[in-house]
Formats: structure tokens, C-alpha cells, sequence
């Protein structure tokens, strides 16, 4: 149900967000802020008030429609910091590590992106599975075709997303119908920026595959690109695979590390977000804080694949900035609430720890963070955008039973995150409009 005439509105219930930002990626309950009985006031898909029901039921306008969610948690819009569009219906591919999964999973799905109009179904059945998952904003990577980041951007651009994407730059390595060569690349990518960059809320990354498909002289032309459109966000892979980085090294032997090969060509930045970035040296740690470039951390993808696991100890002593991601179609979830489960495991496999405020930080504030976007979107401050999502926390009957037993927020949240799925998604607001109502489907 979609009611596209909503300009103002009021939505009474339970709110949990973090308040302020956490450094370094650790939270503590100063950062959060609860309401038991609370109230958002809306207006033009911007937040007008945020506070207790009892300090704000006054303001609420005579003729405003006033929606309260009862026995629900309603929380910040998820952001997903790095997924495949073209990917998108490829989940669960057996059996492969990343190089043949490539190979036999995900270059044949993305060949069928040449196409206008499998594009744009396709590109409508991706937002619907962000948003049925409460996921309001994500960076995501297209195919090599250019139809394929216009379908998207369409797309978003109906919903009123806040999004990030960008057509794959790709010139070896791949079949031959994926590859575009510097020239066409640069040409494509450039028209795309000139089309959607800050259209309303949809914003380009210049999106080298990773290393191993691009030429010295193809990367080349993308730190051109991000020259010439300093704003414009840069995504791409790094240090994900063992072998993978083997190749690099042989590709590439003139470089210090798998970073270097991106920061050699002005890749690096507050903007440019590193996929996976798993296996890396002390050197490429601080290289990130020197650069503020931002990881991307795909539990999900990273566990499937056999890729390796995240250190994110090491992240938060070099201050960098981290986004959580599922990365669909290597990951297995399009839900940000399994993808922290993921996480938290991870984490406890390596002594490291994702607290329940941690994660909810993770998903929200912290991936906001991540893109740059914190001052637009990750929490309920007044003058933000209201993407926001009604988690119910008793969608299952284990998780009814749970509920009566929990006796904290942190509890309540946490069973949320291990037990929760797109089930737990009961509505999905993007800048103030309901996008998804788990009843209505
Ligand atoms: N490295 C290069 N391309 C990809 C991709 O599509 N998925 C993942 N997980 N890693 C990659
Ligand atoms: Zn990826």
C-alpha cells in the first residue's frame, strides 16, 4: 500500500536510533536514545519533531493523519553499503570461491543486463526486495551496461530512494560481452553522472569492478572521473580472496599491496568505499586512516564464499569508517537484520564483540556514516529525511515466546537481530511515504 499524497503525517509508538555518532564504531548507551511511548512528525518527507508522545502530542496539526504502531519497534531506515543489482536473483549459488562463482553465477546473470526492459523489471524487484527488508538506502553496483544504472536510478528515483550506484567499469578478465573498454567506459560513466548525480536523492560511484578486471590504463580513467566529480562516490572490491590477491600481486607487480593499485590511481577517499577488504596489511590499515576511505563488511558473502573473516578490531583502532553490507548476490540475505547476525558471529569467532547497540548503529547512523550521509539520514534528528522501518518484534511464535522473556531494549534488539528476517519488517516509510506493509503483501 503506497499513499502517494502523504505530505504530513504523525507516527506514534515505540522509537529506539542512536543519537550521535560512535567512535570508533563502538557504541555505549549514551549514543541511544529510547522513547516508550514516542511521536515523529513529518512533513514533506522531512522530520518536523521527534520526541515523547507526551511533549509533542500538541504540536501535532488539526487535519494530520496520525499512524501509531502499537507493540512494534520503529527504527532508522537500513543502509546496505554494498550489494549487485545484476545480482539480484542469483542468491545461493553452490559451491564455488569467488573467482568461479564469478565465473559460473554471476557474469551470466549480468549478461542478461543488456537488455532495457529485463533491466528494468529486474531494477523494480530489487528496490521491492530492499525495501520488504527495511533497507531505505544502499550503494550499489550495476552491470557493465549503462541501461542497467539508468533502470536503477529510474527506479529509486520512483520511490524516492536514497541511492548510490554506478555502472561496472570492466575492459579483461571477463566474458567478452561484459567488457567496455577506458574509452567507453569514461564516456558512459561520465553521461551517467551528468544524468543522475544529485538528481533529488540519487547519487553516481564510479564502480571499477575490482583490479583484476581493469587495465592500469582503465583505472586510470576512473581517477580521472573522480578528478573531474570530486563528489561523486568511487566502489569497488578489495583484498575479499586469497587467490584473488595472488592475481592482483601478478597483475599488478609494480605495486606495494592490493590497495595501492587504487590508490596509485587517486581511487582512495572519504568516498570510496572497499568492498569485503578482509586480508589486508598493517600498511593498508593505515593507509584507509590516512585516506578516510571506508570498508564495506559483508559477513554473509564473506562466510558463503569462504572468503575469510573481517577483522574489525583492527578497523576501529584505525578510526575507519565501516559500513555493514550484504552483498547480494555473493551474500545470502537481502536482510540487513540477518547480515548483523552474521556479523556478530564473525566477531565472536575472532574474541571481537558487536554489542546489540553496536549493531543497531551498524545498520543505521554507522552506515550513514559510511556514505557520507550522516547529516541526511541514519537517525530521527529534526531536518532528516524520514526513512524509518517498523520492526515487529514478535513475528514468529519463538520470537512472541522471546518476547515476554526479554528484559532489556538491548535484549529486545538483540533478539532481533539473531532471530529477525524480513518477517520482522512490518512497514517501510522512505522520506516520510509507506513504501512496505508486510500485511498488504
Ligand atoms: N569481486 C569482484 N566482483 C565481485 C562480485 O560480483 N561479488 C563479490 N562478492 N566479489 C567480487
Ligand atoms: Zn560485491
Amino acid at each position: 500500500m503506497t499513499d502517494k499524497k502523504l505530505e504530513r503525517s504523525a507516527i506514534r509508538g515505540r522509537f529506539l536510533h542512536a543519537k550521535t555518532v560512535c567512535d570508533p564504531s563502538s557504541c555505549t548507551d549514551e549514543n541511544i536514545q529510547h522513547f516508550e511511548d514516542g511521536l515523529l512528525l513529518l512533513e514533506q518527507g522531512r522530520i518536523t519533531f521527534f520526541g515523547s508522545w507526551a511533549d509533542g502530542k500538541d504540536l501535532i496539526p488539526q487535519d494530520c493523519p496520525l499512524h501509531h504502531h502499537q507493540d512494534k519497534l520503529i527504527v532508522p531506515g537500513f543502509v546496505d553499503t554494498h550489494l549487485h543489482f545484476p545480482q539480484a536473483a542469483i542468491v545461493g549459488g553452490y559451491g564455488e570461491q569467488l573467482l568461479q562463482w564469478l565465473e559460473r553465477h554471476a557474469f551470466p546473470a549480468e549478461k542478461e543486463f543488456h537488455d532495457a526492459d529485463h533491466a528494468a523489471d529486474m531494477a523494480s524487484f530489487f528496490l521491492k526486495q530492499l525495501l520488504r527488508n527495511g533497507t531505505t538506502t544502499a550503494s550499489a553496483f550495476c552491470s557493465v551496461h549503462a541501461i542497467s544504472a539508468s533502470a536503477l536510478f529510474e527506479a529509486a528515483e520512483h520511490t524516492n530512494m536514497r541511492l548510490i550506484a554506478g555502472k561496472v567499469m570492466m575492459d579483461r578478465n571477463a566474458p567478452a560481452e561484459l567488457l567496455d573498454t577506458p574509452q567507453t567506459s569514461y564516456d558512459q560513466s561520465k553521461a551517467l553522472i551528468e544524468t543522475f548525480h544529485n538528481r533529488g536523492r540519487l547519487h553516481y560511484a564510479i564502480t571499477p569492478r575490482f583490479a583484476p578486471t581493469s587495465t592500469a590504463e582503465q583505472l586510470a580513467v576512473a581517477g580521472a572521473l573522480k578528478q573531474e566529480f570530486p563528489d561523486v562516490y568511487m566502489q569497488t572490491h578489495l583484498s575479499e580472496n586469497l587467490a584473488e590477491i595472488q592475481w592482483v600481486k601478478e597483475l599488478f607487480p609494480q605495486r606495494e599491496n592490493y590497495l595501492d593499485v587504487y590508490h596509485h590511481h587517486g581511487l582512495t577517499g572519504p568516498r570510496s568505499i572497499f568492498g569485503h577488504s578482509i586480508h589486508l596489511e598493517n600498511q593498508e590499515y593505515d593507509r584507509f586512516q590516512e585516506t578516510d576511505s571506508v570498508m564495506a563488511f559483508c559477513p554473509t558473502s564473506n562466510l558463503f564464499l569462504g572468503s575469510g573473516l573481517f577483522d574489525m578490531k583492527k578497523a576501529r583502532d584505525h578510526k575507519i569508517r565501516v559500513g555493514l553490507a550484504t552483498d547480494i548476490g555473493g551474500g545470502t540475505s537481502y536482510s540487513m537484520l540477518r547480515t548483523l547476525a552474521e556479523a556478530y558471529k564473525v566477531l565472536q569467532l575472532q574474541g571481537q564483540n558487536l554489542s546489540p547497540w553496536d549493531a543497531l548503529y551498524a545498520a543505521t547512523l554507522g552506515g550513514a556514516r559510511a556514505l557520507s550521509m550522516d547529516h541526511l539520514i541514519g537517525n530521527f534528528d529534526v531536518g532528516k529525511e524520514a526513512d524509518f522501518v517498523v520492526l515487529d518484534p514478535q513475528a514468529t511464535t519463538l520470537q512472541a515466546k522471546q518476547y515476554k522473556r526479554v528484559d532489556s531494549l538491548a535484549d529486545l534488539f538483540f533478539s532481533l537481530v539473531i532471530l529477525g528476517d524480513e518477517r520482522s519488517i512490518s512497514h517501510t516509510y522512505v522520506a516520510g511515504r509507506l513504501v512496505h506493509e508486510q500485511s498488504a503483501q
